[in-house]
């Protein structure tokens, strides 16, 4: 195939909006933010940065995103009515490259039970939405909401419809992970063929993984026409999920002979944002994850180590430098200075203010007294935690414990600037202190998951602990580490309270708006 045909693929990753809406993924302001200065990195075309309507710390972040990152668009979403776009446009307003993404559910079945309208109605308030938004900035997204169960005449009819009233780009989402590849491509060929004004627009396709396909179908919509592809890091997001980035990307750069199409992604850096991510969701990827899993690159059978050491090629399609994987052996220690850690701070991506760098390295101190070496994984764990509020901080936990005791902690909490203890018994250590922690605190969340890893090497090595708990139907998961996994785990659960709370302080102050309900 000739360059001269080379497609260009948008990626427009919606990690800080659908991929939010996973459980336990939440984030506040700055978690948000540094994941988006990882985006920029990255090299995404578009951030959805969130929703503004939906509350006040979604607004705040997409505001604070929208400020600060340059160089990439920045998107807000909005249902198809004033106020909703009003607020994202008051959000994304601060953006170089402003877009309002407003949406609007077409198939009949959502028609009839959720917004109770008739076509001719939603035709009408499709356009006029549109014409709306338009009036703010020129970047207007639309989504047929659930387009792939969506009559093909009426959604061909819907999209000139927002097309002549400005829309710039149009998104055909598979809300439900409903449809199947080959399916999928007629369906976005159709799109392409029979609409009218289809060639001045981004035809933009998002899929969802409920049936394990969001991948394939957003491939075949690439090979069927579509100039733009929504995804998220790690492929979090509603449900099973959303189209996983780093699978789309290699999945083009790898079979460039198939698809002919290029991305502005700088694919060694996606390892970093994968990691990034759990670190600050406390979301571990599946070990046999494609791409970012602990073992893509692991070869266990001899024949396929023989074949590796022989010629890297006879197992591997990629190379795992290819996606930012190679071990760094610039390692830090305990007589590293103030210098050598803030470069290695900007050689990960951090991009912090002088503030925030000398927390971060009180903490890495701290960590090179207890630890000989601070590998890249460690640091994450140091910065990738950051928060704006802070209700509860442990300030001490001991444990006595062992095989012919019972588990007893006593722990010191400062909870709104008092300082308050408390002691407890438990099944173990951890169990132990938690307890303890629980009778300080004033939330009824309960633990619903627990999960221990160690951060690179052995023993020595760091435990990288997430508690997940659970509040009113809301999963929030909190992430530590620490050399000692009591500590680590007690950190953890408090990280989650913590988050809890700016979590249900946003929803109180959001004005009761059921998001996701009707418009
Ligand atoms: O899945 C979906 O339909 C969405 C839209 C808001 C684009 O997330
Ligand atoms: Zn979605």
């Amino acid at each position: 195939m000739g360059s001269e045909n080379i497609k260009k693929i948008k990626i427009f990753d919606t990690t800080l909006r659908d991929g939010e809406q996973s459980p336990g993924a939440s984030m506040n302001t700055l978690e948000k933010l540094n994941l988006a200065r990882q985006l920029a990195r990255l090299g995404v075309d578009v951030i959805e940065a969130g929703f503004p309507i939906a509350s006040d710390g979604d607004f705040e972040a997409v505001k604070a995103i929208a400020e600060e990152i340059k160089g990439v668009e920045i998107a807000g979403l909005a249902r198809a009515n004033e106020k909703d776009i009003y607020r994202a446009y008051s959000a994304v307003k601060y953006s170089e490259k402003p877009v309002i993404h407003t949406f609007i559910a077409t198939s009949d079945l959502h028609l009839k039970y959720k917004l109770k309208m008739s076509r001719e109605e939603l035709y009408e308030k499709a356009i006029n939405m549109v014409r709306y938004a338009k009036s703010f900035v020129e970047n207007i997204e639309f989504s047929a909401e659930d387009a792939s169960r969506t009559d093909s005449d009426f959604l061909y009819k819907v999209i000139e419809g927002v097309i002549e009233a400005g829309a710039t780009t149009v998104n055909i989402p598979d809300t439900v992970g409903y449809a199947t590849p080959f399916e999928f491509f007629n369906f976005i060929k159709n799109i392409k063929d029979k609409v009218k004004g289809i060639e001045n627009v981004i035809l933009s396709v998002h899929c969802h993984n409920d049936l394990g396909l969001a991948v394939a179908n957003s491939l075949s919509a690439i090979l069927a026409g579509a100039n733009q592809v929504e995804c998220t890091i790690n492929g979090i997001g509603e449900r099973a999920g959303n189209a996983a980035l780093e699978e789309i990307v290699m999945a083009l750069d790898v079979r460039k002979d198939i698809y002919n199409a290029i991305t502005n992604i700088n694919t060694s850096e996606i390892y970093r944002s994968s990691q990034l991510l759990t670190h600050i969701t406390g979301i571990s990827v599946q070990p046999n994850k494609a791409i970012v899993g602990k073992n893509a690159f692991a070869h266990e059978a001899g024949i396929h180590q023989d074949g590796v050491l022989k010629e890297k090629t006879t197992y591997e399609i990629m190379t795992p430098e290819r996606v930012g994987r190679q071990s760094n052996d610039l390692v830090l220690g305990k007589h590293s200075g103030k210098h050598a850690f803030k470069e290695k701070l900007e050689s990960l991506g951090y991009l912090l203010n002088d503030k925030e760098i000398e927390d971060a390295f009180v903490k890495f101190k701290a960590l090179s007294d207890r630890k000989k070496e601070i590998y890249d994984e460690d640091i994450d764990s140091l910065v990738a935690k950051s928060h704006s509020f802070e209700k509860y901080e442990l300030k001490y936990v001991n444990v006595v414990c062992g095989d012919t005791v019972t588990p007893l902690s006593m722990v010191k909490v400062m909870v709104d600037g008092e300082l308050k203890h408390n002691s407890s018994c438990g099944n173990g250590p951890v169990d132990a202190a938690i307890n303890a922690i629980e009778k300080i605190v004033t939330s009824k969340a309960k633990v619903i998951g627990y999960e221990v890893k160690s951060i690179r090497g052995t023993t020595e090595a760091q435990g990288d602990v997430s508690i997940t708990i659970e509040e009113n139907g809301v999963n929030i998961t909190g992430r530590s580490a620490h050399t000692d996994i009591v500590v680590a785990s007690a950190k953890a659960y408090v990280n989650a309270l913590n988050k809890l709370y700016v979590h249900n302080s946003n929803i109180k102050k959001s004005s009761q708006i059921n998001v996701y309900g009707d418009l």
